[in-house]
Parts: structure tokens; sequence; C-alpha cells
């Protein structure tokens, strides 16, 4: 399957990628993480990215579609799950562009739909361990330690870029960049929306039955 998962900053989408992937057995593909993984290693693209994303804004179209083409290895006929990426109707197009190329498409677009007023508490709630990668929120998913990862890896830490300010500018950029995808992929017949609003098994349960129901062939 070839996924593609929408969804306002907060939304949930890293959330219920981790329950898609041990369900589906996909490969994951998170642009924010690859992004974080080239800051940590202080590459060419990690320091221009840096700034970008510590304003909110997001990282322009040429550095990102070729840092995840490369990632994706669209020829080899097997599943994806995409999170955080396409988020512009240019990424969405070179995605398009590249599938067909390799005589595929994407089968099924999920968008997890999250009303802006809870978006800010869960961003700035979260909480995620450097070690294992856990994630965590301080009121909705707490560790049963205070800052601490339940798998005993040490102290959990907060993204830079999860601040209220930031928060605030990256729902903008969501609004005015990423929404229309939707629309997009509308159009094209392939998208599914389930209600990011209610508790996360809640929503791992409704994105289970959407996927169920895609054709294997799709
Ligand atoms: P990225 O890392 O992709 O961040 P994002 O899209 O802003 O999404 P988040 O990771 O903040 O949220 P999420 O939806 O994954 O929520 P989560 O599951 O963690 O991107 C970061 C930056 O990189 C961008 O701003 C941009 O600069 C750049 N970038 C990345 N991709 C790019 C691209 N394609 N093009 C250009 N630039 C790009 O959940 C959040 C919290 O809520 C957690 O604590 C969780 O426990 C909690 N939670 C989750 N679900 C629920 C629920 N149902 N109920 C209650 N709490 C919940």
């Amino acid at each position: 399957m070839r996924i593609v998962l929408l969804g306002a900053p907060g939304a949930g989408k890293g959330t219920q990628c981790k329950h898609i992937v041990a369900g589906y057995g996909l490969l994951h593909l998170s642009s924010g993480d690859i992004l974080r993984r080239e800051r940590r290693a202080a590459s060419d693209l990690g320091r221009k990215a840096q700034s970008y994303m510590d304003a909110g804004q997001l990282v322009p179209d040429e550095l990102i579609v070729a840092m995840v083409m490369n990632e994706l290895k669209v020829s080899d006929g097997s599943g994806f799950l995409l999170d955080g990426f396409p988020r512009t109707l240019g990424q969405a197009k070179e995605l398009d562009r590249a599938l067909h190329e390799a005589g595929t498409s994407v089968a099924v677009v999920l968008n997890l739909e999250v009303d802006d007023d809870k978006l800010e508490d869960r961003i700035t709630g979260r909480r995620s361990c450097p070690a294992c990668g856990g994630a965590y929120h301080v009121l909705f998913n707490p560790p049963r330690t205070q800052g601490k990862c339940d798998k005993g890896c040490g102290e959990l830490t907060q993204r830079p870029d999860d601040t209220s300010a930031v928060v605030r500018e990256r729902i903008k950029t969501y609004h005015e960049q990423t929404a229309p995808l939707v629309a997009y992929y509308q159009q094209q017949g392939n998208a599914k929306c389930a209600d990011g609003n209610r508790q996360i098994e809640q929503v791992t349960k409704a994105l289970f039955e959407l996927l169920d129901a895609v054709p294997q062939n799709a």
C-alpha cells in the first residue's frame, strides 16, 4: 500500500504512523524526522533547513523533494507511508510524477482532521525520547515517571519548534500551503478523511477501517 498521511502540526501523524507501521508493515518516511536527522548530523541540508524549521516555515521544495525521493525507492514496487510529505502542491506534483514514471501512484491519502484550538496544546505538551524515539504528551499520553522514558532510556526532551509562538506560525503555514492538498487529492478520488479530535486509540481504529477498505490492487 502506498499511503500519504496529511494533517496539521500536532494532528497526530507521527503517533498514528507508529500504529499503521506496526499493523501494515510499511516503510515509514517522515520528512520532519529526516530533516531533524540531517540537523543532528550538521549536514549541508540540515544547516540550510534549520532557520526555516525554527521559524515554523516550510523548507523550500527544491531541498525537500530531492531529500525524500532519495529515501523513497519508488521503483521497487514496495509500499510506503509518507508522513509530512508532500506539503505543497509542487511537492505533490513531483511525487505524482516520480510514481507515474515508476508505473504506480498513491493508493490512498488519509487526512487527519483536528480543530485548530486543540493543536497548540498537543504540540506544546509533546515530549520525546532522543534515544528510542518514544513519543509522549504530558497530559494525553504521559510517561509513567514524569520527564522519563518508560523504556528506561533517560530524560525526555522537547522539540525546539514546539513553542507556542512557532506552533502558531506552523499552523498558519499549514492552512496556507498544505491544506489545499486535500482538494488536490479529492479531485484524484483517493482522499479519505478521519476525525482526529478523538482519543488516540479511536483515531487508530478509524484509520485502520479506512485502510482495510482500500482494494488490494489499489
Ligand atoms: P514535522 O516534523 O513534520 O512536524 P509537523 O507536521 O508540524 O507535525 P508534528 O510532528 O508537530 O505533529 P504530528 O501530526 O506528527 O503529531 P504527533 O503525532 O507528534 O515538520 C517539522 C518542520 O520540518 C516543519 O515545520 C517544516 O519546517 C519542516 N518540514 C517537514 N516536512 C516538510 C516538507 N514536506 N516540506 C517543507 N518543510 C518540511 O502528536 C503531537 C502530540 O499530540 C503528541 O504529544 C501526541 O502524544 C499527542 N497526540 C497525538 N494524537 C493525539 C490525540 N488523538 N489526542 C490527544 N493527544 C494526541
